[in-house]
């Protein structure tokens, strides 16, 4: 890819290919768009061939992590006597992030047919849906989905006639972005407070009821019917080398035409910009961050760094949920940073005491910076407390609340200075209509 391409020949329509088809959410649509081919080629293969093919085509986890998703299904014991578990993580909720929701309303199926193939491949004839509980729509249209496929036969006992039996359980969380880190998500599912666990074990040996368990983002279980349908070397010919694949990218804030973008990995932020209209008009980049609010924060420095898993070189991408939030000039980056850290301390769940307390103290001292009534030494105490959770909290969720204060302090130090030497916030609020 090189951006001279026109710029509709960056995308790579694979999952979002007939979104704009009327009903695509439909039985009907999906197997007018090769639905199931997946799924019957799987069934053609044991599950153990069918393991090696999904690690062969190189696809990593989409929920964040980039974790290669055949050997997290290799991690299964076989032959252990207990029963083994898919629970599909559709608890998105990272800022920014909005991939797997749109993917659920329009393409249910995709997701249905994955797991399915994921659930011969592990031996589990039970697997379940993790669903963010505050998106009912979604819900209702999970439901339809897997009645539907119930009835065609794809699901429930010898599915196909393959002799393979698979009951599906769509549940609906409680809005808690904890929740949507694997182990708490489990302690939800039984029933109880979610709240992250001591890893290891992982959950691949002691997950849902300490039975093995695949928990696997929606995204990276829906690439799958696609893999099995159209073959290795063709996922491999999209993406990079060490990063394969298509993926949806969300482009959110000052930008022409927000919304979703299926691209291979490896585009780049100015790629996206040519197809999604750019910034907004009379406007420039001022920072953006490649994976939601838990990545560092870019600038427009880095326009070309890929977009991949690799976080390669000094700018690294830390590709994270492929949520591109775009900021222009007009965005005070402390209330930015504000808006984010208040959200990481609502959701912090109160287990470990670096993340518990620091986020607390984080808001405490941004909001006062932001008002402009900072004193010398809060951007030092900042930088201090960051470093204080940083490695030193129980789970991803105070690392990712660590990240947007170091790195706009890094890129943006001028701006924090200036709002304590002028003692107010330089911008005008109401010129933001990402905060306003
Ligand atoms: P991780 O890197 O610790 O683990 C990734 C996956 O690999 C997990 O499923 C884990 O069980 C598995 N794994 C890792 N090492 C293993 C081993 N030795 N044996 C067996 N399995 C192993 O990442 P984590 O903490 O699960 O997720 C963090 C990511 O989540 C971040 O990168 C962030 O971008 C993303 N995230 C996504 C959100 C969303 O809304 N989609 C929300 C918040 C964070
Ligand atoms: Fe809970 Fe935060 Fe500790 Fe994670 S880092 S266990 S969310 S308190």
């Amino acid at each position: 890819m090189t951006s001279v391409e026109p710029a509709e020949k960056l995308l790579s329509p694979v999952l979002s290919a007939s979104w704009d088809d009327s009903r695509p959410w439909t039985l009907d649509t999906y197997l007018r768009h090769d639905g199931y081919r997946g799924l019957r080629n799987a069934l053609a293969m044991a599950p153990d061939d069918l393991i090696a093919l999904v690690k062969d085509s190189g696809l990593r986890g989409r929920g964040g992590a980039g974790f290669p998703t055949g050997m997290k299904w290799q991690f299964i014991p076989q032959n252990d006597g207990k029963p083994h578990y898919l629970v599909v993580n559709a608890d998105e909720s990272e800022p920014g992030t909005c991939k797997d929701i749109p993917l659920l309303f329009a393409n249910p199926h995709s997701l249905i047919e994955g797991m399915i193939i994921a659930s011969y491949a592990i031996r589990c004839d039970h697997a379940f849906i993790y669903l963010r509980g505050e998106v009912v729509p979604v819900l209702r249209r999970l439901h339809a989905a897997v009645a539907e496929a119930y009835e065609a036969g794809y699901l429930g006992k010898n599915i196909l006639g393959s002799g393979i039996d698979l009951d599906i359980t769509v549940h609906a969380g409680a809005g808690a972005y904890i929740c949507g880190e694997e182990t708490a998500l489990l302690d939800s599912l039984e029933g109880r407070r979610g709240q992250p666990r001591l890893r290891p074990p992982f959950p691949a040996i002691a997950g849902l009821y300490a039975c093995p368990t695949v928990v696997n983002n929606v995204e990276s279980i829906a690439s799958v019917p696609p893999i099995l349908a159209r073959g290795n070397e063709w996922f491999k010919s999209l993406g990079t080398e060490k990063s394969p694949g298509f993926t949806l990218y969300s482009l959110s804030g000052h930008v022409t035409n927000p919304g979703q973008y299926e691209a291979p990995l490896g585009i780049t932020l100015r790629q996206l910009l040519d197809v999604s209209g750019g910034v907004r008009a009379g406007h420039r980049l001022k920072f953006w961050t490649p994976g939601g609010s838990s990545t560092p924060m870019f600038t427009d420095e880095h326009l070309d760094v890929p977009l991949d898993y690799e976080g390669v070189g000094a700018a690294g991408s830390m590709l994270g949920t492929k949520a591109l939030q775009i900021f222009d000039e007009t965005t005070c980056v402390v209330r930015a940073v504000t808006r984010w850290t208040e959200f990481y301390a609502h959701e912090s769940c109160g287990k470990c005491t670096p993340c518990r307390e620091g986020t607390y103290w984080l808001v405490q001292l941004l909001k006062r910076v932001e008002a402009g009534q900072g004193v010398p030494g809060d951007l030092e105490k900042l930088l201090d407390i960051a470093d204080n959770i940083n490695g030193k909290s129980f789970c991803a969720l105070g690392d990712g609340a660590a990240s947007p204060i170091v790195s706009s302090l890094q890129h943006f130090r001028a701006e924090y200075e200036q709002h304590l030497s002028e003692r107010r916030c330089p911008f005008d609020p109401a010129a933001s209509t990402v905060w306003a």
